[in-house]
């Protein structure tokens, strides 16, 4: 038996205006995507942007359904709308922000298991990493340098032959 160890970088901003000029103008691209999530029923409001290498930013936003289900994150809202609209071209970083109308979120917001599921598909396909930031509404924010480092033994297409 052998026990592997698994860690990754992660970088922790203590405010947005600390990360660097591509960066915060992607997490300003997410901040104002919030504004249009359609989240009536938990009221947490979700942004995301995605910078391609083609210098284009993709934004998507929360949209809910009175059938909980069928609504979709913010990063699976930009990520399909990307490959929909931008077929091939590189993903270089998606910005990730929340609030709530609730209560202040303060701590950074990661994407949930289906969207790392689905944002790794894209990392996988492209064969570079997709820079991952996030943050809540307010306070730190959270950089790593791909997907796969909070995705940890993915199921990708190498299975499926
Ligand atoms: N949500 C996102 O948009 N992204 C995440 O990574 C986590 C959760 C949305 C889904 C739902 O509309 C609301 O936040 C509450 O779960």
């Amino acid at each position: 038996m052998k026990i592997h160890n698994v860690a990754f970088e992660l970088e922790v901003y203590d405010a947005l205006d600390e990360l660097h000029d591509a960066d915060h103008k992607l997490m300003l691209k997410a901040i104002a995507a919030r504004k249009n999530a359609y989240a009536p029923y938990s009221n947490f409001q979700v942004g995301a942007a995605l910078r391609l290498e083609n210098g284009e930013v993709v934004i998507g936003n929360n949209q809910e359904n009175a059938c909980y289900p069928s609504g979709l994150c913010a990063e699976r809202v930009a990520v399909f709308q990307a490959g929909a609209k931008y077929p091939g071209v590189v993903i270089e970083a998606i910005a990730i922000s929340a609030t709530s109308l609730n209560y202040q979120v303060n701590t950074p917001a990661a994407p949930c298991g289906n969207c790392r599921q689905s944002i790794s598909e894209y990392e996988v396909k492209q064969k570079q990493p997709i820079q991952l930031l996030m943050m809540g509404e307010i306070g730190t924010v959270m950089k790593c340098n791909s997907i796969g480092d909070i995705l940890p033994l993915a199921f990708t297409n190498s299975f499926l032959k």
